[in-house]
C-alpha cells in the first residue's frame, strides 16, 4: 500500500510516496538518488546498505522505508562536512583502506557509529563490532587500522 513517509536524510527533510513495504535501501537509491549506499547481499548479511537511523547503524536491505518515518538518516553522502572529509574518510585514505572500495561506504558508516558509542575502543572491539561488515577484497587489516588511526586522531 502506498503511504506518504517524511524523514530527514543527511540534514534535509525529505517526502517519499512509495509502497511501505519498499526497503530503505531502494528508496535511498531509486527515489532520491542516493546511490552511495551499496547493494551487495541484499539479506542482511554483509552490510554494504549500512545507514545510520538515529545514529544507529542499520543494514538499510532488510529495513522498511516505513522503520524510518520521520527519523534521522545519515548516509555517505552527508559523512564529509563539505569539502573537509570526516575524520574516517580521512584515515581510511591515508592507510589505503580500500581496493574496490565498494564495502567503504557501509564500512565508513558502521564505524562512524562504532566511534561515536566508543571513541576509544581496544583493537578487539573494533573488530567485533566491524564483524559484520564484509570486504570482498579482504582488505581487513587497513579497515582496522583507519578505524584504529581515527579513534587516536580524535581528541577524546
Ligand atoms: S546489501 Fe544489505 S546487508 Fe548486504
Ligand atoms: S574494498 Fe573491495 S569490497 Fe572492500
Amino acid at each position: 500500500m502506498e503511504k506518504t513517509f517524511s524523514f530527514t536524510v543527511n540534514g534535509q527533510a525529505r517526502t517519499v510516496t512509495t509502497d511501505s513495504e519498499r526497503s530503505l535501501l531502494e528508496v535511498l537509491r531509486e527515489d532520491l538518488q542516493l546511490v552511495g549506499t551499496k547493494y551487495g547481499c541484499g539479506e542482511g548479511k554483509c552490510r554494504a546498505c549500512t545507514v545510520l537511523i538515529d545514529g544507529k547503524s542499520v543494514a538499510s536491505c532488510v529495513t522498511s522505508v516505513a522503520r524510518a518515518e520521520k527519523q534521522t538518516i545519515l548516509t555517505i553522502e552527508g559523512l564529509a562536512n563539505g569539502d573537509k572529509l570526516h575524520p574516517l574518510q580521512e584515515a581510511f585514505l591515508a592507510e589505503g583502506a580500500m581496493q574496490c572500495g565498494y564495502c567503504v561506504p557501509g564500512m565508513l558508516l558502521g564505524a562512524v557509529s562504532l566511534l561515536r558509542q566508543n571513541p576509544k575502543p581496544t583493537e578487539g572491539e573494533i573488530r567485533s563490532s566491524m564483524e559484520p561488515h564484509l570486504c570482498r577484497c579482504c582488505n581487513y587489516p587497513r579497515i582496522i587500522k583507519a578505524i584504529k588511526r581515527a579513534a587516536q586522531d580524535t581528541k577524546s
